[in-house]
Parts: structure tokens; C-alpha cells; sequence
């Protein structure tokens, strides 16, 4: 059976990670969260207080910057390590929610990105969500999903999760952090988040995670059957 690169992109807390760990799973495929990446980066500038407007600052941080995925323990899922650290956690925070669209819009972080994560799909077998993964990363995988929800319903999903972790966050955070997240990820110069023209339209706002799951595996299915 041949393998293929499945892409998942789309605006942010829209289930995109969630069915790419599903579809990953059930087609025994390896699943990258390209965001994780750009949130351990964002991490690493914090802590070390880089300068991101600086491209020289940014460039010395990006050379001690080592990301690597391992698995976690749990079925299909993985963990991220900055310079060997699980910060797999840490990176939900939302210090980091609230700076890491600003630093993934830097081209030199893009290109840092964007080159491991092509590197990652050389093997195909391969599910990975983001923003430009069917534009920009993999323009020619073989199926390209775009998911979309209505922000109402993605705040609210969002704000269930998060307020599991921290009850203190109210729902006002939440979306003004979605809003501009939104924002400030379709509106950069460099590779913005837009569906790729070939890409197949998911919007999930009436449906389960089930049906959203079989759905996509359906699309799977056939384009492998097809090829
Ligand atoms: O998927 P996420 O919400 O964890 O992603 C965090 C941020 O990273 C998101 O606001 C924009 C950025 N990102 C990106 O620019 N390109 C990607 N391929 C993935 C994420």
C-alpha cells in the first residue's frame, strides 16, 4: 500500500491536531504538530529574553535551539523537547499562546521550521497540521484538509480545555487570544494561513469527533485506493 503526506491546516483550536493524532493513528502513520514547534521556539525567546525584533539575535538563538519529537508514552502521541527537555506542557502556556504567532511570523523562524519539517515528510506516512503545511511546506501532498469552525464554538472548546489546566482564565482571554492569533497568523507576509486551492473543506462546527474522524479517513482512504 502506498504511503501518502496528509496535510491539516486551518485557524487556530479548530481540531486540527486532534484528528491528525486520529488519522495518524488509524493508518499507523507518524503525526507532526508543526504548532508545538513553533511553540518551543517561542518558549526558548522567552526564557532567554531574545530580542525577536533583532535578525541577528534571532539567528544566535535559533543555532542553540534543538527541537526533537518523542513519544510519550501514550498511543500516537508525542512530546516536545527543546534541547532535551519535555516541555511539552510548558508550551500551552499561555505566555507563549499569547507571543507565538508574533515569532512564527518571523522568516527566519519560518525557514528554521519549515526545513525539519520537510525533512520530517522524506519517508511519507506522514499526517501534519499547522497553517502552511498543504501551502507551503508540502504544496504537493497527496490530500490536503482544511478545517474550520465557527469561532463561537472554538472559543468554547478551547475555553473547556484550558479552564481544565487553570480555572482562573475566563472566556474574554480566550478569544481575544483566538482573535488575534487569527489575526496576526492570515495577515503575515510569510507564508500566511490560507487554504491551498487544492484543498478539501472540513468544517466540524456541527460535527462529533467521530464523525469528523471518519470523514477524513474516508477521504484517505480513497486517495490511497486511488493511487
Ligand atoms: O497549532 P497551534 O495553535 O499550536 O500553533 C501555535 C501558533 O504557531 C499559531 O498561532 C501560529 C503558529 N503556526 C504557524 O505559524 N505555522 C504552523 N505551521 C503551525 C503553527
Amino acid at each position: 500500500m502506498r504511503k501518502i503526506i496528509i496535510t491539516i491546516d486551518g485557524f487556530s483550536s479548530c481540531g486540527k491536531s486532534t484528528l491528525a493524532r486520529e488519522l495518524a493513528s488509524e493508518l499507523n502513520y507518524v503525526f507532526i504538530d508543526s504548532g508545538a514547534m513553533y511553540r518551543a521556539i517561542t518558549l526558548y525567546f522567552l526564557r532567554h529574553h531574545i530580542n525577536w525584533e533583532k535578525t541577528k539575535a534571532v539567528e544566535k538563538a535559533l543555532s542553540e535551539i534543538n527541537l526533537e519529537f518523542q513519544p510519550s508514552g501514550e498511543p500516537g502521541k508525542s512530546d516536545m523537547y527543546l534541547n532535551d527537555e519535555n516541555v511539552e506542557l510548558l508550551i500551552r502556556d499561555m505566555l507563549v499562546s499569547e507571543n507565538v504567532s508574533a515569532i512564527a511570523a518571523i522568516k527566519e523562524v519560518r525557514e528554521f521550521a519549515v526545513e525539519q519539517q520537510q525533512k520530517m515528510g522524506k519517508r511519507k506516512g506522514l499526517v501534519m497540521d499547522g497553517r502552511d503545511i498543504g501551502t507551503t511546506v508540502f504544496p504537493r501532498a497527496e490530500l490536503k484538509i482544511f478545517v474550520t469552525a465557527d469561532p463561537a464554538v472554538r472559543v468554547e472548546r478551547r475555553f473547556k480545555e484550558l479552564y481544565e489546566k487553570n480555572p482562573k482564565i475566563t472566556i474574554e482571554e480566550v478569544k481575544s487570544n483566538l482573535e488575534m492569533r487569527d489575526y496576526i497568523d492570515s495577515n503575515r507576509e510569510v507564508s500566511p494561513l490560507r487554504k491551498a486551492d487544492d484543498a478539501v473543506v472540513l468544517d466540524n462546527t456541527n460535527l462529533t469527533r467521530k464523525e469528523q474522524f471518519e470523514k477524513a479517513l474516508e477521504w484517505a482512504n480513497n486517495k490511497i485506493a486511488s493511487l
